[in-house]
């Protein structure tokens, strides 16, 4: 059943679990994510970017989650999600189409400036009943930078900077940067756990995590302790799809076979495994 996300997340924080976010990009993925939270019981979120409303049309995207989690797990709390919203304009017309939760990622602006907008974003959100995840910090990209430990100091999430970001804008959710990075990127060594822990003190709202897909049982089980109660995960998919299609390509040779079917059901197989181990890592099975 589609659900608010605030409202999956606040049960998570308060119970202890942590939920997954995972990033769509068609049918497959979205089949993979909405299956193995349906046989494993679990909550979850769908998120979609602005890079795949271009490449599938937004209304045409949210309705495909939608539909698929309505008829193939009308029984789990599902929430369907706008990731890394940059513009006050894509945030409009993700309220148009339907979305009930929206990410505004100004985490490359000034404090102020990311301060502003965020709030401006919140009041235009909640008066329609759309919850707002903010980010704080700022989590890095894959080959953005050449990093060492002692250079995330200046990309982390300051903890009174985020219980002041929180009272002001009134967001719902925060994304927090301790150490964590987008795609199979050089991470910092160990995650900022004590500064987790001072964020966790001084905001109560669920503390999202962006950059997941690398991250081991230990890691997870350390920072939902700690309070984080959402992990985001794409690359692990993205991968889990391509490794099982260029397979199935190469095994064909000689023989090839034109149901396009076929090999992109293989994909959406790959992609589900993925998605169950995320699950039962984050200790969300059973959980629905
Ligand atoms: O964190 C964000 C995504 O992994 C990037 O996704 O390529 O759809 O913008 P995108
Ligand atoms: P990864 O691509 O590292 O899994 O991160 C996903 C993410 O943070 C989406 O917002
Ligand atoms: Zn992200």
């Amino acid at each position: 059943m589609i659900t608010s996300v605030k409202e999956i997340l606040v049960k998570a924080r308060k119970e202890g679990y942590a939920v997954g976010a995972f990033n769509t990009v068609n049918l497959e993925t979205t089949r993979a994510i909405v299956e193995a939270a349906h046989e494993l019981k679990a909550p979850v979120i769908i998120q979609i970017t602005e890079k795949t409303m271009e490449y599938g049309g937004g209304r045409g995207m949210f309705h495909l989650v939608k539909n698929d989690a309505e008829f193939y797990a009308p029984e789990i709390p599902l929430g369907i999600h706008l990731d890394h919203g940059k513009s006050f304009e894509l945030i409009e017309r993700c309220s148009e189409i339907g979305f009930s939760s929206v990410m505004y990622d100004g985490s490359r602006k000034e404090y102020v400036d990311n301060l502003m907008m965020t709030k401006k974003i919140v009041d235009f959100c909640h008066s329609r009943n759309i919850d707002v995840q903010g980010e704080l910090g700022s989590v890095p990209y894959l080959g953005e930078f050449e990093m060492k430990d002692e250079d995330w100091d200046q990309y982390m999430t300051d903890p009174d900077q985020a219980q002041d970001f929180v009272k002001q804008t009134e967001i719902d959710t925060l994304a927090v940067a301790i150490g964590n990075a987008h795609g199979f990127f050089k991470e910092r060594s160990e995650p900022d756990y004590d500064r987790l822990e001072k964020i966790s003190k001084k905001v109560s709202i669920p503390l999202i995590l962006h950059g997941a897909s690398d991250w081991e049982a230990e890691r997870v089980r350390q920072v939902v302790k700690r309070g984080i109660s959402c992990f985001n995960v794409d690359t692990a998919t993205r991968i889990a799809f391509i490794n099982s299609l260029t397979k199935q390509i190469k095994s064909q040779a000689g023989g090839a076979s034109f149901d396009v079917r076929k090999l992109l059901g293989q994909s959406r197989d790959a992609v589900k495994e993925v998605v169950k181990q995320k699950i039962i890592s984050f200790g969300s099975e059973g959980k629905a």
